[in-house]
């Protein structure tokens, strides 16, 4: 167990539009740093196994509908239930390799002309993520690749839009990644980036909170 001075794990979110390579490329970070003996785990929101998750996918699947709002906020809500344990979790030095977060929540959101302050507020207070990669593709190639599934938000001209407030979103955190590159080549990118930022971690920053 960790007695509180022990190094904590790094909180590291994968954003980008839907194909852009996210799942792919956490798994494989994942495999990598268990390879070289550091703990890490492969988070993914939505975390669909919750029932407020479950709700979330009966939505994307449109089983149901729901008002723009209240969509947003229970895609808030399956975050802040996961809080406690992702909290403690990072406290006992375990890295979270986290697919999409706060910034998908706003992205997609704004991206149906949500009030972008609107947006932000539910999430502040969740713990910030020490860094962000942004796998950067254009919306006309992700959606070439394999093609979009049937999942409410998987269609060109509103892919497009939620790069543009994904764009709005940048700050300090986010590394800009080329994800139209060959996989293996950002694969080795991405381990790079993460070894160094988990150094960082251990050295003793402290987990901050949204929107720092
Ligand atoms: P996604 O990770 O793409 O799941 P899958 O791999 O099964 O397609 O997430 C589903 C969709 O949910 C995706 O289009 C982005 C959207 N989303 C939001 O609108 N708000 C959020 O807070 C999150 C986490 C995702
Ligand atoms: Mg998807």
């Amino acid at each position: 167990g960790n007695k509180g001075n022990d190094p904590r794990g790094a909180l590291i979110v994968l954003e980008g539009l839907d194909r852009s390579g996210k799942s792919s490329q956490s798994a494989r970070l994942v495999s990598y740093l268990e390879g070289i003996g550091h703990s890490a785990e492969l988070w993914r929101f939505p975390d669909r196994t919750t029932s407020v998750g479950q709700m979330i996918s009966a939505y994307l699947s449109n089983e149901s509908q729901l008002d723009d709002h209240t969509i947003h906020l229970l895609f808030s809500a399956n975050r802040w239930e996961k809080r406690s344990l992702m909290e403690t979790k990072l406290k006992s030095g375990t890295t979270l390799i986290v697919d999409r977060y706060s910034y998908s929540g706003v992205a997609f959101s704004a991206a149906k002309g949500l009030d972008l302050h609107w947006c932000k507020a539910p999430e502040f207070g969740l713990p910030a993520p020490d860094l962000v990669l942004y796998l950067d593709i254009p919306p006309e190639k992700a959606a070439e690749r394999g093609g979009y599934g049937d999942e409410r938000y998987e269609q060109l001209e509103f892919q497009k839009k939620v790069a543009e407030c994904y764009h709005a979103l940048r700050d300090s955190s986010w590394k800009i990644i080329d994800a139209c590159r060959p996989m293996e080549e950002i694969e080795k990118q991405l381990q790079g980036i993460v070894l160094d930022n988990i150094v960082a971690c251990k050295v003793g920053k402290p987990i901050s909170q949204l929107w720092s």
